[in-house]
């Protein structure tokens, strides 16, 4: 296939996906479920209008589109909160969907006239990402979502296996290269940029996300209520949130997972939990968190070839075998799923599943020069953020495989867990 191939490909694949996530009847998809999330509709009207501005007027705020500028107002999300945006005069769910549908039109026409190898594909790499993106955002807000479920228990997921949880796997210090360039990574975001040389000292990291069984040890072992395991700003978030276990469990040995009440699986990756209860349960497990740093190098780096992998296995696409990606299974795999997902190092399941919380605040790698969505990363660094971020690895089951790689980093912050979030130790050596 051409990289417009490719290109199209995806930008349906991703569609499909989206129209699936608003697939209900006018008065759901403008629900609120939750102050932390916008209504489905936002999101929908909010992917045309994003794709619309970057691919159809090159990111130029004063070429007309076809949408009001009081309407496309209401779709900018530095503008309006999550909280508000249900109180908005938004586009009503038919218009919506007939407006992505006109601006996904003109996108083709558009992708059919480049030239290839032209660089504004960057940019429609750059767009699907973003409607992938908001495709795990709305499956946030439906976990959210109270009564009746809308959605099934997910697809099937191989099983795992048993001596793995617990287990870590060592990686040498050593120089590395962190990061990926244009010419490797083409579709790689601003953040992800450049690859420089860094040097760590050596630390064993877990061969696999922590599970809820060890999480339930955690609990039973009195670990919410020991100051002792807590930062000092975690403990004040633990007891003003009043923290007692993940989000969605229940005192009963179940949770409730899109709507359905069901047993917690044993060795499935521990999900919505915040950093500081993250960090709490490292310190509780005489371990830490890793940081983003040490979390690449697991991941990506070979020592015997001194080079990058581009996925932590090799270089052969993502597939059903190596990762749960994609969002259709609604849920972690087991630990030990996935064997064939061993990095150089042995670190397994580090692609999919659940995003893992590092001590690493978002920090632009040396050389960062910003893409034409350039408030994608940038308000967000350390220095420049309003509020307190920690970065995310190695997405979740709810991420589309082509937009991720061992380099993505996704960031927020250190009390939220209606993400799909969970925890991968490591420990000095
Ligand atoms: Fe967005």
């Amino acid at each position: 296939m051409t990289s417009h191939e490719v290109l199209a490909t995806e930008l349906t694949r991703a569609r499909d996906r989206t129209l699936r996530l608003v697939d209900f009847d006018d008065a759901e998809v403008r629900r609120q479920y939750d102050p932390l999330m916008s209504p489905l509709v936002w999101d929908l009207a909010h992917i045309g209008q994003q794709e619309e501005f970057w691919l159809l007027r090159g990111g130029d705020p004063t070429r007309p589109g076809l949408l009001s500028p009081q309407v496309n107002e209401l779709y900018d999300a530095f503008v309006h909160s999550r909280a508000s945006r249900v109180d908005l005069p938004l586009l009503p769910p038919t218009d919506a969907r007939a407006y992505c549908e006109t601006v996904r039109g003109k996108t083709l026409d558009a992708l059919g006239a480049l030239p290839d190898g032209h660089p504004d594909a960057f940019t429609f790499g750059m767009v699907i990402s973003h409607e992938n993106q908001h495709d795990e955002t709305m499956l946030q807000a439906l976990s959210l979502r109270t009564g009746a479920p809308l959605l099934d228990r997910g697809a099937a997921l191989p099983a795992g296996r048993s001596g793995v949880a617990g287990t870590s796997v060592l990686v040498p210090g050593g120089e590395f290269v962190l990061g990926v360039d244009a010419l490797t990574e083409p579709f790689s975001l601003d953040n992800e940029r450049p690859a420089h040389v860094v040097d760590i000292p050596a630390f064993r990291i877990g061969r696999v996300p922590v599970s809820n069984r060890e999480w339930r040890e955690f609990i039973d072992d009195g670990g919410y209520g020991q100051r002792r395991w807590w930062s000092e700003q975690g403990w004040a978030h633990r007891q003003q949130a009043g923290l007692t276990a993940p989000l969605f469990w229940s005192g009963d040995g179940t949770r409730t997972r899109f709507g359905h009440v069901e047993d917690i699986p044993d060795d499935e990756p521990v999900q919505h939990i915040t950093y500081f209860e993250a960090e709490a349960y490292a310190a509780w497990a005489g371990a830490r968190l890793p940081t983003e740093m040490e979390w690449e190098k697991a991941c990506a780096w070979d020592p015997a070839a001194g080079s990058r992998r581009r996925y932590p296995w090799g270089a052969s696409e993502p597939t059903t075998d190596v990762a749960n990606l994609g969002g259709d299974a609604l849920r972690p795999a087991p630990v030990g799923a996935y064997p064939a997902s061993a990095s150089a190092y042995g670190a397994e399941q580090m692609l999919g599943d659940v995003w893992e919380w590092t001590t690493s605040a978002l920090r632009p790698w040396p050389g960062f020069t910003p893409m034409i969505y350039d408030r994608y990363s940038q308000p967000f660094f350390e220095g420049v953020a309003t509020g307190d971020y920690r970065v995310l690895r190695g997405g979740s089951w709810a991420v589309a495989a082509s937009i991720l790689r061992p380099s993505f980093r996704n960031w927020d912050h250190p009390i939220r867990r209606q993400i799909f979030s969970g925890v991968r130790l490591a420990w000095d050596v």
